[in-house]
């Protein structure tokens, strides 16, 4: 028999094309996702699950599908499903690492430049019709060249992001949970980064202990002159107490790609000039989406198949 597998949404044909070699596919395809109800209704007859991140699977979800072998994130964070639970159930939890890194990088440093030269307010100022000519003294920025950059979370991500560094003449500074080596970038004490980096970027995934890494405290020890940068998950930052230091500002500004609760963005933040705010697209180039659907479906076939998945989470 062949296996069953649910995609929660449309993905690319060539990844659904890799599912249907091997197995019969069941994809969601309305403009909304899959409620918990309709999720689990599908799931009883499934032995593979491939998620995007929007859809959280919990122990609920597992236990409504009690065939399930794997569930495939597509995506490199997996904060949107238990693994604990998964394990327990001895059910293969893959994301898909490597392949949307250098976007991820690309992007970041899209926001970094973004907020450093002021591009979002500057392009609303000529939208709105507000522009009156060039002026030696309008909207100045901050250079990035001779500053340092502050890495929090020396990962695949956090570090193609420190790699692009030299391009832009800034130093790289680092902290992470455990010690590792870093060629090139210096360690430090998250405390130490905040207080010494002029640009400081999120790339820790989210768990229990760095939700609100960036809070009020985390805000109050940043320099004055610094800016914020999360591509990670939203919930890293609390997003009150930024609205809080932006508004007095303790920082000079911020780009998030990322929020608390998504598609909400706290009306505090959107109310504020010195903040850069995109919609999630760190990962959002047709190369990247596709190699992630790839991946994912590559883990599918893989655990079904019974061999080893490509990209397990730990
Ligand atoms: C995107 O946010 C991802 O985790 O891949």
């Amino acid at each position: 028999m062949r296996p069953r597998v649910l995609v929660t949404r449309r993905l690319p044909g060539a990844a659904v094309a890799v599912l249907e070699e091997h197995a019969d596919v069941d994809m969601h395809t309305g403009e909304r996702g899959l409620t918990p109800a309709e999720l689990h209704d599908r799931l009883h007859d499934k032995q593979g699950l491939v998620v995007l991140l929007g859809d959280r699977i919990d122990a609920a979800a597992m236990e409504a599908g009690p065939n399930l072998r794997i569930v495939a994130n597509v995506a490199v964070g997996y904060d949107n499903i238990d693994v604990a639970a998964a394990r327990e159930r001895g059910i293969v939890v893959t994301n898909t690492p490597d392949v949307l890194t250098d976007a991820v990088a690309d992007y970041t440093w899209a926001l970094i430049l973004g907020i450093t030269r002021r591009l979002g307010e500057g392009e609303r100022i000529v939208r709105r019709g507000d522009w009156k000519g060039w002026a030696f003294d309008f909207m100045l920025g901050s250079s990035v060249a001779g500053k340092q950059l502050g890495i929090v979370g020396a990962g695949r991500i956090g570090r193609a992001v420190g790699a692009r560094a030299a391009a832009f003449g800034m130093s790289v500074a680092y902290t992470n949970r455990r010690p590792v080596e870093w060629a090139g970038a210096t360690a430090m004490t998250f405390d130490q980064l905040l207080a010494t980096s002029d640009v400081v970027s999120l790339h820790v995934p989210l768990t229990p202990d760095t939700r609100k890494l960036i809070d009020q405290r985390a805000l109050a020890r940043m320099k004055r002159s610094a800016y914020l940068v999360n591509t990670t998950r939203g919930p890293v930052v609390d997003e009150a107490a930024l609205a809080w230091a932006l508004r007095e500002r303790l920082i000079s500004g911020a780009a998030l790609d990322v929020f608390e609760r998504e598609p909400e963005v706290h009306p505090d933040l959107l109310a504020l000039d010195n903040v850069l705010l995109s919609p999630h697209l760190g990962s959002a180039t047709r190369e990247t989406r596709l190699g992630m659907a790839d991946l994912a479906a590559r883990n599918v076939v893989a655990v079904l198949g019974r061999e080893a998945p490509l990209t397990p989470v730990q």
